[in-house]
């Protein structure tokens, strides 16, 4: 956690740094829960099979690639719905909403880099716009505009450190696991690169949290409130369903998908 009275974002921010006691305990309720979802994904198959030195690095990139796609589906949702909600705020928010719309567009050209990755492990863009978005995927989106429509907007920070710190947590913890299995960076920069870049934004996403539960103490509710509908649907379920693309448990990924509409494949 940093608080340093001199942070770039910190002084920026109305609060200026000068946050009220809670700020740091509900910052740290967060981190808890964070972890506590890092815990149960080291839990699930797909993260025992990417951790099994046994498991080939074909199938390893295989889960990747499907993750990439999942991505592909859900981020424009998220991204729109996202803006959605930030568009929400107070007007009188300025700094804020700059601040989480910077964020945002650096966000919503992740997708681009997520779609980059997927084509460069083999995946088919064809494909990809032909089949309708996962069932976890949609969960994912479903959540994502309810909560713009009917949530408080404060909410989104809650929701968003969920998606910025389990990923920088995440990366951080795959990068080594690439060297050791001798993975080029190619295919895989969407993971690397949020290795360092989810560093910064988890540390932005922290002091608007703190800012914000010290000038609107009655956001912490909405702040929690969506990180938990957020976590009902993420990561377990989308990264669950990547898997079993990636592995056969789901038809293979150019086969007939349950959820589809395409029929079985002619080939
Ligand atoms: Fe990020």
């Amino acid at each position: 956690m940093s608080h340093e009275p001199h942070d770039h974002e910190t002084e920026q921010l109305p609060s200026q740094g000068r946050y009220s006691p809670r700020a740091a305990e509900l910052v740290k309720i967060f981190d808890d829960r964070v972890e506590d979802v890092y815990r149960q994904v080291r839990e699930q198959p797909f993260w025992k099979t990417l951790m099994d030195a046994k498991t080939s690095n074909e199938t390893c990139l295989k889960i990747f690639r499907e993750v990439f796609l999942s991505i592909y589906w859900y981020q424009r949702q998220t991204t729109e719905a996202g803006f959605h909600m930030i568009g929400r705020l107070p007007g009188s928010e300025e700094t804020m909403l700059k601040l989480l719309m910077l964020h945002k567009i650096e966000e919503a050209g992740h997708n681009g880099w997520a779609f980059r990755d997927y084509q460069l492990l083999g995946g088919s863009v064809e494909y990809a716009d032909k089949i309708p978005m996962s069932p976890a995927c949609f969960a994912i989106a479903g959540v994502w505009w309810r909560m713009a429509i009917a949530e408080s907007p404060f909410g989104y920070i809650g929701a968003e450190y969920l998606f910025e710190y389990l990923t920088m947590r995440v990366a951080q913890d795959l990068v080594p696991v690439f060297k050791q299995r001798g993975f080029k960076a190619e295919g895989l920069k969407f993971i690397i690169d949020h290795a360092t870049e989810d560093e910064k934004h988890a540390k932005l996403v922290r002091h608007l949290i703190s800012d914000s539960v010290t000038r609107y103490p009655e956001s912490e509710a909405a702040m929690l409130r969506c990180f938990d509908y957020f976590r009902q649907v993420y990561p377990l379920p989308v990264w669950t369903e990547a898997y079993e693309r990636a592995t056969g448990i789901t038809p293979q990924w150019d086969g007939d998908l349950p959820w589809s509409g395409l029929g079985k494949p002619t080939k």
